[in-house]
């Protein structure tokens, strides 16, 4: 297979929990959101809105609404991510679509060298995130990325690459 750097940053990428106390920095944040503009959407719809988190204090307050907080209370930043439902036009379609979204921060954040961890479970606990992210009524909570720089030895939560099912088992048709 041929590896170029962003087929590297799609092999490599992996959820990481664990963080040093770097900041992630603003303009680091600033690129992975444009990584998620760049998305593809239904109908160009870009159905997503981003609130960015550097507050010591708010990462803090977000982790109390998930049983994952000792991830967002090591993390040094966060992106919540939103689905407008305002702008809504197919709700399945715009999901996926905020999915790309996510996944392009998860790669981009693993080009620039920044550990991530998309951070569903917190769904649970949407609207009370909702409110403490300040977000209008009309949005709602689709995950919450944590985001720090990873340690250099990886020992701990993130050490293992979770393995995948063979490509075999997952191609059902070959015509
Ligand atoms: C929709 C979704 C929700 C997830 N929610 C959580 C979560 O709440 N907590 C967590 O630690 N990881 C969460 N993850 C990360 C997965 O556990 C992880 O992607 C999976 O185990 C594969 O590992 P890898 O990302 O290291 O390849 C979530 C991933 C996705 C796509």
């Amino acid at each position: 297979m041929k590896l170029n750097e962003t087929i590297k940053s799609i092999l490599e990428r992996k959820s990481v929990r664990r963080y040093t106390d770097e900041p992630v920095g603003e303009e680091t944040l600033s690129t992975l959101v444009e990584a998620a503009r760049w998305a593809p959407s239904g109908l160009n719809n870009q159905p997503w809105r981003f609130v960015t988190i550097e507050s010591r204090e708010k990462l803090d307050e977000v982790a109390g609404f998930t049983k994952y907080a000792k991830i967002l209370n090591n993390s040094t930043a966060a992106i919540g991510v939103f689905l407008d439902t305002s702008t809504i036009y197919h709700r399945e379609k715009d999901i996926q679509s905020i999915g790309a979204a996510i996944e392009n921060i998860l790669i981009a954040a693993e080009a620039l060298g920044v550990g991530a961890c998309w951070l569903g479970e917190i769904l649970n606990r949407r609207e009370e995130v909702e409110k403490a992210l300040e977000v209008a009524p009309t949005l709602e909570l689709m995950a919450v990325i944590a985001l720090g720089h990873p340690p250099e030895t990886d020992e701990g939560s993130n050490a293992a690459r979770k393995g995948r099912l063979p490509s075999e088992t997952l191609i059902v048709g070959k015509f």
